[in-house]
């Protein structure tokens, strides 16, 4: 098969460096990446960065005499299998949504005969604006493509949908529409119709009224993996247990305190092709809760007998037709992490384990994770990254396992 070819065209705005993550993952996929640059997008990343990871020229102008010699604008509109916008601003969707052509890229876009694929990214008050809604629906309209934007954090300051779709998740659409997909297949996510469960959090386990067991799990990475799943499309229910943390928009939360509760709700939320255990669930609770506080009575302190909890994970993997077709668990481990992980896996009898050496300070609790994927068919290590990234890349290992 010849070399597929991208037209990327790099808008104006924070999310452009994501352009460049993007050319490398073309790349690298064997995918040739021909850049238009704006002179807004210009503010935001360099052509000599562009043009290095694309290891092609960059346009930038319009009315160049020597790429006009070399190639022109008609021509470059026409040079790729497909055009796509990263990130597609509320200028550039504008100026595409009416036709303009005062730039390269807008002429591109105009004058192009091959699909587009647009990943938007604005603030989200411009986003929510009637303008760019009509904008959206008319380009929709005209066949464009979208994916994005998600729900989050911004540099702004505000949070809300306009973050724009990790390089992961544009390059599989990328990828998905050179194998033919069309516009309303890609918008909607190569999870969309699939049900995921996934726990989170810790659970606290009462000893009497006012005191309980619990740990240290803060939910950051469960809830980062709900927020990825649904990015793709999925409908997912995340069964939390006490945190800080608000639930993701698009993600249907049950709140939990204790591991039974916990088990019951994922029971309730079966059937689901895919289960995702991250809960930090409390090995054991205290045999008797007390329907009363424990007093001091002066004498010795009274012992804590503990009973063991039910295992979620095992008994979602455990074989029978309401098992979700594939069950993850997470391993947090201070030693021996793949060895350990690999006896779980046996253990529970899930399809994955996500280990994560927690034995580093600053894990547990923290923004970053340094994690390898446990299967049957071995041990793949990834590199200490964001636990929004560890989410996002398992979201997609996840949505090509269910393909
Ligand atoms: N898990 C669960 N229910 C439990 C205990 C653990 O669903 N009662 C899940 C966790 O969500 C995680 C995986 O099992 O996905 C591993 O949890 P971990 O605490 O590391 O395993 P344990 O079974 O407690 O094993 P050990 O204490 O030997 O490390």
């Amino acid at each position: 098969m010849a070399q597929k070819q991208i037209l990327l065209i790099v808008g104006g705005g924070v999310a452009a460096y994501k352009a460049l993550e993007l050319t490398r993952l073309l790349r690298k996929a064997g995918v040739g990446v021909r850049p238009i640059l704006t002179q807004a997008g210009a503010q935001f990343v360099t052509p000599l960065s562009l043009a290095a990871l694309a290891e092609d020229k960059v346009y930038s102008e319009l009315f160049s005499l020597t790429d006009e010699a070399e190639m022109g604008h008609i021509q470059l509109s026409r040079s790729a299998d497909l055009v796509v916008v990263v990130p597609a601003t509320a200028d550039l969707m504008a100026k595409a949504a009416h036709g303009l052509a005062g730039d390269l890229a807008s002429t591109t876009l105009l004058a192009t005969d091959k699909p587009v694929l647009m990943a938007p990214a604005m603030n989200v008050r411009m986003w929510e604006h009637p303008a760019t809604k009509r904008n959206l629906a008319t380009l929709k309209a005209d066949g464009v493509a979208f994916v994005g934007p998600d729900d989050g954090a911004m540099a702004c300051g505000e949070h809300g949908p306009g973050r724009m779709a990790e390089p992961a998740v544009i390059f599989e659409a990328i990828m998905g529409m050179l194998a033919g997909k069309s516009a309303p297949a890609i918008a909607q996510g190569p999870l969309a119709g699939r049900r995921a469960i996934v726990t989170a959090g810790p659970t606290a386990e009462p000893i009497d009224p006012v005191r309980y067991l619990t740990n240290r799990s803060s939910g950051k990475q469960g809830y980062a993996i709900a927020e990825a799943l649904a990015a793709l499309g999925c409908d997912v229910t995340l069964v939390s247990g006490p945190t800080a943390l608000s639930a993701p928009t698009g993600v249907k939360r049950v709140q939990v305190e204790t591991a039974r509760q916990m088990l019951a709700a994922c029971q309730a939320a079966l059937p689901a092709d895919l289960a995702v255990c991250v809960a930090a669930v409390a090995d054991w609770r205290p045999a008797d809760e007390g329907a009363v506080k424990i007093k001091k009575t002066g004498d010795a302190p009274p012992a804590l007998k503990l009973v063991e909890n039910p295992d979620i994970l095992a008994t979602l993997s455990a074989p029978g037709p309401a098992r979700p077709r594939l069950v993850v668990g997470f391993a947090a481990e201070t030693n021996d992490v793949e060895a350990y992980a690999q006896a779980k896996l046996a253990r529970k009898g899930c399809d994955w384990i996500v280990a994560n050496d927690v034995s580093a300070p600053g894990v547990m609790g923290g923004d970053d994770n340094t994690v390898s994927i446990v299967s049957a068919t071995g041990v793949e290590r990834w590199d200490k990254t964001a636990k929004s990234d560890v989410a996002t890349r398992l979201a997609q290992r996840m949505a090509e396992a269910l393909a």
